[in-house]
Order: C-alpha cells, then structure tokens, then sequence
C-alpha cells in the first residue's frame, strides 16, 4: 500500500469511528430519563413531591386486635396492636417484655416469645429462660401492619407445612432439618 492510500485509509477509519461514537452518544441521549424508570416517575435526584407513605398504624390496645396471619412459615408476626408509648425500646426498659414474656403471657392474652429468642443461635445454647441480647430489639424484625395500597399488588403467597403454622412458629423444632452431624 502506498502512504498515500494509507492515510486516506487512516483518515477513512478514523472518520467511522468518529460517526459511531457521534451515534452511541445521541442514543444514549434518547435513552430513558429517570422520571420514566421504575413506579414512582420521579426524578432520582429530587424527591421533594414523592415522599413515602406511611400508611395509618393500628390504633387498637392489646387485647383488643386481632392477630395477623403469618406471611410464610416462621416468619415474624406483624404486630397487630398500638404500640404508642412503648418506644423506645432501651437495655434497660423492654415494655413488650412485660406482656411477651412466657410467664406473663398466660395473664395478658399475648403470644408467648417462643423458644428460639431464648437461645443464642450461634452457639445452640440454651440461655436459661434469658431472652438472647439478640432479640432484645423486637422492632427490628417485627413491624407493626399499616393501612397502605401498595402500588404494585402482591401475589406472593405463602406456604405452610404446619397445619398450624400460619398462626404459630416453630423455629427451633424445625431450624436443623436435613442437618447431619456425625
Ligand atoms: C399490654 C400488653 C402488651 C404489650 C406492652 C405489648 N404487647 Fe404485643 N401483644 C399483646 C397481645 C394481647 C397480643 C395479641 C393480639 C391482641 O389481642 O392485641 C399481642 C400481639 C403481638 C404480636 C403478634 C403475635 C402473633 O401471634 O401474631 C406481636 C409480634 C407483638 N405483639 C409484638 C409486640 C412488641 C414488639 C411490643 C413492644 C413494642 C409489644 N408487642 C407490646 C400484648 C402486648
Ligand atoms: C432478629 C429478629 C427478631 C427479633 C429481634 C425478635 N424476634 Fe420475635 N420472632 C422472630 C422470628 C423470625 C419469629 C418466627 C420464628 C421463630 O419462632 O423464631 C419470631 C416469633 C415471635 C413470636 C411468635 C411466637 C409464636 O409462638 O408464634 C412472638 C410473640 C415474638 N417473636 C415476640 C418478640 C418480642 C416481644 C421480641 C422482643 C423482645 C422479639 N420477638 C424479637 C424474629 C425476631
């Protein structure tokens, strides 16, 4: 090849590629703005007129609601009850222990803390009737339910091997299922 041919050629390329890019760039341009991802159709960087729903909490005392179906097996029950003035929960004041714990649960209608919040689950050791440091924090794995029309309606349903078990858990029964130790 001449160096003549060869420069054009270069020349050639390099405008192709320029063109392509030129082309990536408008497509990328035309792509999807941040208002027409995902449900709520707002841009990701101002959120000042969507703001999230906090849905209307259940006003009945203890005692007087009535308790959730279980979401799937061994899952945390939703609280079904007002829990204002309750909070916060802190290391040395648990309102939730007062009503929940085995021995006073018979007298105030509420369902026992099972036997798997009574164990250090690291370890398998029984902590004798003390609740692990773990669950000290029920808040942080059971919610309270709210009034919300979620946007995009749920279909997921959940299974029960125990008759029972879509009003009770059973964890630890059932936590070293298909477990061998030799
Ligand atoms: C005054 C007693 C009392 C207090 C305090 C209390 N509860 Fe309850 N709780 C109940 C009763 C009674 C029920 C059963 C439903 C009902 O009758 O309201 C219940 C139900 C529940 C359930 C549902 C259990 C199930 O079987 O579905 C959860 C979860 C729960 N409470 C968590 C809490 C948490 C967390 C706190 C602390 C923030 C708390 N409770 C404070 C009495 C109490
Ligand atoms: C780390 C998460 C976690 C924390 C913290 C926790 N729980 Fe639970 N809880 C669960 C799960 C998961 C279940 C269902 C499976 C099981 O039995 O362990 C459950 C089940 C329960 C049940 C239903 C028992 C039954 O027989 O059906 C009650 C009542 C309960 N918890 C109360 C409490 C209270 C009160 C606290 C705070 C003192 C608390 N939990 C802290 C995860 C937690």
């Amino acid at each position: 090849m001449s160096r003549k041919s060869r420069t054009v050629l270069t020349i050639v390329i390099a405008g192709i590629m320029s063109l392509c890019a030129v082309h990536t760039y408008a497509q990328q341009e035309k792509g999807f703005s941040s208002e027409d991802l995902g449900i709520r159709k707002e841009s990701l960087y101002d959120e000042s007129s969507e703001t999230p729903l906090h849905g209307e909490p259940i006003r009945k005392e203890p005692g007087e609601s009535k308790r959730f179906e279980r979401s799937f097996e061994n899952s945390p029950p939703l609280i079904p009850h007002d829990i204002t003035g309750m909070l916060p929960i802190a290391q040395t004041d648990n309102l939730c222990m007062g009503c929940h714990m085995p021995a006073e649960a018979g007298a105030t209608g509420a369902t026992p803390i099972p036997k798997s919040h009574f164990v250090d689950l690291n370890t398998g050791m029984e902590l004798g009737g003390n609740l692990d440091g773990d669950r000290y924090n029920c808040m942080q794995c059971h919610v309270m339910q709210t009034t919300i029309t979620p946007p995009v309606k749920n279909l997921f349903k959940g299974e029960f091997r125990d008759k029972k078990g879509n009003y009770r858990s059973n964890l630890l029964d059932v936590l070293n299922e298909g477990v061998t130790t030799e």
